[in-house]
């Protein structure tokens, strides 16, 4: 069926996003409200103030999804909604929209997994994607990789022990001082450019260790130290006020540090592809997504690595990596076509529900 039509909830963390998005693959409105500002002010997501920013920002976002979709509720065909995982007081604001709309409007309501979404958008932005693939899932919380047998069925390959390695570029960024506004990933994307690569020697984690997991949290100590034992300025010296000897400092562990972080991902997914082309050689795509995967050297190099192996790399869009409302709507869109809903709730159901 083309013609089903999905709104799309996501509020799991800091970003309060809806969609709406036709199961033909069209994406007919998309919408963000971030709290990148409150996220500066106090240096991380503080869960109760997250909630009601959340709160403040869920019925904006979903009426300007309708709107520029040009449709009301009426023209739904279901609602799709994260359930997890994520921050539960976050969670629950998306969660009590979509029972409200779904209970006054008569919808059927998709519980959507955050990861899962992150993988399968993949596959409204490339057709051919089909299962089994290979997903490395890089973003803020997390760090997965997974072998996609079909709809609903994956194999963990790998996780991290310790910390996902969008953290690693958060905590590295405000270390370095660098304007945390656009969110520290993308900052120090942008700095690692003027680095050389090389001039600091971090050692690449887990190397030791023969599997596929993941770790993060003794790089992030490597680079606490360097920037010690450099005696930079650190956090509390914006990079704009730095001398340009300073900048150049921190320009080179910006470099040094993602170098490692993605060789890191490059051996964990050289590793998984030889072990899951073995089991599953119908393999085609090494799906790459999540927020890290917007950043073009982490795309380049897990290009790379996937040729390497006889794979195409599929990498969302940057705004379809990051959170959005547009993978939540196409993962309920891919479950409610396998008959994987839940009817509508009672209307007027009391709002503290759950
Ligand atoms: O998927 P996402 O939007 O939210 C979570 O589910 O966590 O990922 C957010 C993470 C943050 O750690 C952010 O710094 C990172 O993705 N990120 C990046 C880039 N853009 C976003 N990391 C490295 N380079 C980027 N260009
Ligand atoms: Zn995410």
């Amino acid at each position: 069926r083309d013609d089903l039509v999905m709104l799309g909830i996501e509020t799991s963390c800091d970003d309060t996003a809806a969609a709406v998005v036709r199961s033909d693959g069209q994406i007919l409105s998309q919408v963000i409200s971030s709290q990148a500002d409150l996220l500066v002010k106090y240096g991380g997501v503080a869960p109760k103030m997250a909630e009601e920013a959340h709160a403040l920002a869920i019925d904006g976002v979903v009426q300007q999804a309708l709107d520029n979709a040009k449709l009301t509720e009426e023209n739904l065909s279901a609602v799709a909604v994260t359930i997890g995982p994520g921050l539960s007081l976050c969670l629950r604001v998306g969660v009590q929209k979509a029972r409200r709309i779904a209970g006054k409007f008569r919808l059927p309501i998709v519980g959507v997994h955050h990861m899962e979404a992150h993988a399968l958008v993949a596959r409204l932005v490339n057709k051919k994607v089909q299962f089994p693939f290979l997903a490395l899932l890089i973003s803020g919380g997390h760090n997965l990789l997974i072998l996609a047998h079909s709809l609903g069925h994956y194999v963990q390959l790998g996780t991290t022990i310790d910390d996902a390695i969008g953290e690693a570029y958060d905590k590295t960024a405000r270390w370095l001082g660098l304007d945390m506004r656009r969110g520290g990933g993308p900052a120090l994307e942008e700095l690692a450019l003027e680095g050389d690569p090389t001039s600091v020697k971090f050692s690449v984690p887990m190397r030791q260790h023969k599997d596929c997991n993941f770790s993060y949290a003794g790089l992030k100590t490597q680079v606490r130290l360097a920037i010690e034992s450099q005696n930079l300025p650190t956090e509390n010296v914006p990079i704009s006020s730095a001398s340009s000897d300073d900048r150049r400092s921190r320009a080179d562990l910006a470099a040094s540090f993602q170098r490692v972080a993605v060789l890191h991902l490059e051996e964990r997914c050289q590793r998984a592809m030889e072990w899951a082309l073995k089991i599953e050689p119908s393999i085609k795509y090494l799906v790459v997504s999540g927020g890290v995967a917007s950043n073009s050297f982490v795309r380049a190099r897990l290009n790379d690595v996937a040729g390497r192996n006889g794979l195409e790399l599929v990498c969302p869009p940057p705004r379809l990596c990051t959170d959005n409302g547009v993978m939540i709507a196409w993962t309920g869109i891919e479950h409610y076509l396998m008959g994987r809903f839940d009817p509508p709730p009672p209307p007027n159901e009391p709002e503290n529900f759950q």
